[in-house]
């Protein structure tokens, strides 16, 4: 099934410039890049973004690291992006994730894990609709994705 996820790439994925490689994984594995933004994450978008976190003992540290700086947010779109984009992403910890997914690749920490993806159809709906609005979404599928995404 066709689906649409949310990715950030969090700030230190700037500070480190892995954005345009992080962004070469996403696209070299198929998906089609639907919305993009850089953009410096506000105090409320990310409370409404972390909502989920809210009371546990990370929160604070959390919020204070994805608002610290530049990230650049994408909505990912293409088959089963939200759980195959789980999978390029890796374990949330860069210690615990397997060689080469991107944490498992360039992270070695819990908190500085360089990337975000939605966990669930429910999850991506929300955090798209914090990030963008219809309009900045692209809907046209580019012609090749018929060689990409075609077949059983
Ligand atoms: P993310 O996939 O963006 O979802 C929540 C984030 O909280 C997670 O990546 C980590 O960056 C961070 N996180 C999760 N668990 C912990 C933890 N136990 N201690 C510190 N940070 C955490």
């Amino acid at each position: 099934m066709r689906q649409r996820t949310l990715i950030i790439l969090k700030p230190d994925s700037y500070q480190r410039k892995l954005i345009g490689t992080l962004l070469e994984r996403i696209e070299q594995k198929g998906f089609k890049l639907a919305g993009m933004k850089l953009m410096v994450i506000s105090e409320e978008l990310a409370q409404q973004h972390y909502a989920i976190h809210k009371g546990k003992h990370f929160y604070g540290d959390l919020i204070a690291y994805i608002t610290s700086g530049p990230v650049v947010v994408v909505a990912v779109e293409g088959e089963s992006a939200i759980a195959v984009m789980r999978k390029v992403v890796g374990a949330t910890a860069g210690f615990d994730a397997q060689p080469g997914t991107i944490r498992g690749d360039f992270s070695i920490s819990l908190r500085y894990n360089l990337i975000h993806a939605s966990d669930s159809e429910e999850s991506a709906e929300r955090e798209i609709n914090i990030f963008f609005k219809q309009e900045e979404l692209i809907d046209t599928v580019p012609v090749i994705h018929s060689w990409i995404e075609g077949g059983e």
